[in-house]
C-alpha cells in the first residue's frame, strides 16, 4: 500500500470516530460603541461591514500552566526534511558537521525546546545500528516507510549533536515494528548508560565520552495504522509495549516514556490500562487535512476537531491513571500536528520533493488557532510537536544557496517566543461562521496568557472571517490595562498570499503599538489576520 492509501484509511478512521463531537457553541457579541485602540485600518479589500464581538478577561479565571515542552519539533527521513534539510554537508551553507547553518539558526528563532526524531513512519523500520560509527562504513538501505534510499549518513550522534545546537531536547522514537526490546534498550544503553558496557563503550568509541541524558522516548509510531510497519491491534501493541517500556526504564529509570496513542478510548484504553505504571505521556497525532475539506472555512473550522481530539485523549487518560492510583495522570503528547495539502498527489515513490507544501497565510491562521488549542489544554496537553521542522510539510523550506520562511513560521516564532506561563480561560462572544463537518464556529479564536511577574496579559486573537474585520470590545473583571502596548499583526490582502523566493515577506510579522488602556477598550481586527497583543496591567 502506498503512503496516498495510507492517509486514506487513517482519514476514514479519524472522521468516524470523531463525528459528533466538535462544534464548540458561543454566543453572540454586540456593539459598545466604545473608541477602537487602535487606529481604524480596515483589512484590506474587506467587502463587508466589521461585526462586533467581547472578550472578557478575568485573571482570577485560569486553565493551567503552559509546558513548554508544546513548543517542539519533528524531523523525520523523508522526502528533503534530513538529507538536503537539515544535514547537507555539500552546501556552502553547512558547518564542520554536514548540518546547514542558516536551517539551525530558524530553528533557534522558533525556540524548539524538544525534537523528534527519527520517525514518524520512518521510525518503525529503523535499525539505530546502522546508524552510528564511521560514516564510510555505514550501509544504505531501502525506506519502506517513504520509498527512498536511506544512506544512513545522519544518525544518533548527528541527531543528538543537532538538539545540541539549538538548544532542544532529543525526543527518540524507537522502532516496534521491525525492531526488537533489546534494539530498544541498546539504544538507550548508547545514549545514556555512563560506560563499561558494550554500547555506552561504542558511544564513547564513537566520540562521546559522556551519557547523553536523552529524557523522552517514544514506544513505536502509529502503531494502530494499516500503513504502519509492524501495525498491530490495540491488545497486541500493549503487550508488547509494556515489555519494551521495562527494559528500557531497567536500562535507565529516569527516562520518560510516551505510548502510543491516537485518542480514540478503544485504543486508548488498553493501552493506558497495560502501560499505567511505565508511561508519562500518551500521544496522539492531528493533521487537517485539505485535499478533503477543501472550503477556507471547513479548513479554519477543523481546529474544532483537533480541540474534540485532544479532550478525548486527556478523558480516557485520566479516568485509567485515577482508576491505577497515579499521583499525577499521564499527560497528552501532541506528538505531530499540521496542515496538510497536496498529500495525495505528493507521495510518489523516489521523490525526493514529495510533501513540500507551499503553505498561505490560511494555513498559517490555521497553525494559530490550532496552537490556541494547543494552550487552552494545557492542563492536560504537557507536550507537542509540529510536523515537520524542515521541506517536508514544514514552515522552513531550502534551495541550495538560501531557505525560505513560509507563512506558517510566522504564527510558531509568535507563540514559542512571546507566550505567558499562565493560560488564562478568555470568555469569547464572537460571531460564527457555519461548518458542515464541525458545526458552527466563533470567527475569532483568542487564546490568552497572563506573565504573573511583570504582570503582563498577552492576547493572541485569529480573525477567521474572510469578509471583512471583527471590532472587539476587551473588557476586564477586576483591573485595567495600562496602556499603550506592543501589537504584532500576521496578515496580507488575500488568504491565498505565500511567501515566495521573488516575494519572501508577504507574510510575516509587522509590529504596531496601541493605546488601550483602562477597563473596556476596543480593537479592530483585520479580517483574515492574526494580532498578538500586549499590555501591563
Ligand atoms: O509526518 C508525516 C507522517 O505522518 C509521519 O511519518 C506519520 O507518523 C504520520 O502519518
Amino acid at each position: 500500500m502506498d503512503s496516498q492509501n495510507k492517509r486514506g484509511v487513517q482519514k476514514w478512521t479519524r472522521r468516524q470516530f470523531m463525528k459528533g463531537m466538535g462544534a464548540a457553541s458561543v454566543a453572540l457579541g454586540s456593539g459598545s460603541g466604545l473608541a477602537a485602540a487602535n487606529p481604524a485600518e480596515p483589512g484590506q479589500g474587506a467587502s463587508e461591514p466589521p461585526i462586533q464581538a467581547t472578550l472578557k478577561i478575568d485573571l482570577e479565571r485560569r486553565l493551567g500552566e503552559v509546558d513548554i515542552n508544546i513548543y517542539g519539533n519533528f524531523i523525520e527521513h523523508i522526502g528533503r526534511c534530513i538529507y538536503g534539510g537539515i544535514y547537507e554537508p555539500d552546501s556552502p551553507l553547512a558547518d564542520a558537521d554536514g548540518d546547514r547553518k542558516d536551517v539551525l539558526d530558524a530553528a533557534r528563532k522558533l525556540r524548539v525546546t524538544q525534537l523528534r526524531w527519527p520517525g514518524g513512519n520512518f521510525a518503525s523500520g529503523y535499525h539505530w545500528q546502522d546508524g552510528i560509527g564511521p560514516k564510510a562504513k555505514r550501509p544504505a538501505r531501502y525506506n519502506l516507510a517513504w520509498f527512498q534510499l536511506e544512506p544512513n549518513q545522519f544518525g544518533t550522534d548527528e541527531f543528538l549533536k543537532v538538539c545540541g545546537k539549538i538548544g532542544a531536547e532529543p525526543y527518540l522514537c524507537v522502532n516496534m515494528g521491525t525492531g526488537t526490546m533489546d534494539e530498544a534498550s541498546y539504544w538507550v544503553e548508547y545514549c545514556n548508560h555512563p560506560g563499561g558496557t558494550y554500547y555506552s563503550d561504542l558511544r564513547k568509541q564513537n566520540g562521546h565520552a559522556e551519557p547523553y541524558k536523552v529524557k523522552y522516548w517514544g514506544l513505536g509510531n502509529e502503531m494502530w495504522g494499516p500503513w504502519q510497519i509492524g501495525h498491530k491491534d490495540a491488545t497486541d501493541y500493549a503487550k508488547a509495549a509494556v515489555e519494551f517500556a521495562k527494559v528500557m526504564k531497567w536500562m535507565d529509570p529516569s527516562i520518560k516514556l510516551i505510548a502510543c496513542g491516537n485518542g480514540d478510548p478503544d485504543w486508548d484504553r488498553p493501552v493506558l490500562q497495560a502501560l499505567a505504571q511505565h508511561a508519562d505521556y500518551i500521544s496522539v497525532h492531528y493533521y487537517a487535512l485539505t485535499d478533503e475539506l477543501k472550503d477556507d472555512y471547513e479548513i479554519l473550522g477543523s481546529t474544532a476537531e483537533l480541540d474534540a481530539l485532544l479532550r478525548a485523549s486527556a478523558a480516557t487518560a485520566r479516568e485509567v491513571s485515577a482508576k491505577a492510583h497515579r499521583s499525577t495522570p499521564i499527560y497528552t503528547a501532541l506528538d505531530e500536528w499540521n496542515i496538510l495539502y497536496n498529500w495525495s498527489d505528493g507521495a510518489k515513490r523516489n521523490d525526493v520533493h514529495k510533501f513540500e507544501v507551499p503553505y498561505n497565510l490560511r494555513d498559517a491562521l490555521w497553525v494559530a488557532a490550532a496552537f490556541n488549542v494547543i494552550h487552552r489544554h494545557c492542563a492536560s496537553v504537557r507536550f507537542a510537536n509540529l510536523a515537520q521542522l524542515v521541506n517536508v510539510i514544514a514552515p522552513i523550506q531550502t534551495q541550495p544557496d538560501s531557505i525560505l520562511l513560509l507563512t506558517t513560521y510566522y504564527p510558531l516564532e509568535l507563540y514559542a517566543s512571546r507566550a505567558g506561563r499562565v493560560v488564562l480561560d478568555v470568555l469569547n462572544e464572537s460571531p460564527q461562521f457555519s461548518t458542515r463537518n464541525f458545526g458552527d464556529q466563533p470567527y475569532l479564536d483568542v487564546m490568552g496568557t497572563y506573565d504573573e511577574g511583570e504582570r503582563i496579559v498577552k492576547l493572541a486573537v485569529v480573525n477567521r472571517r474572510k469578509e471583512g474585520d471583527a471590532l472587539a470590545t476587551i473588557q476586564f473583571e477586576g483591573l485595567s490595562a495600562k496602556g499603550p502596548g506592543r501589537a504584532f499583526l500576521i496578515t496580507a490582502p488575500s488568504l491565498d498570499a505565500q511567501n515566495t523566493l521573488d516575494r519572501p515577506h508577504t507574510v510575516s510579522i509587522r509590529e504596531a503599538h496601541f493605546t488601550g488602556s483602562g477597563d473596556r477598550w476596543q480593537y479592530r481586527f483585520p479580517r483574515h489576520s492574526i494580532t498578538w497583543l500586549e499590555f501591563s496591567v
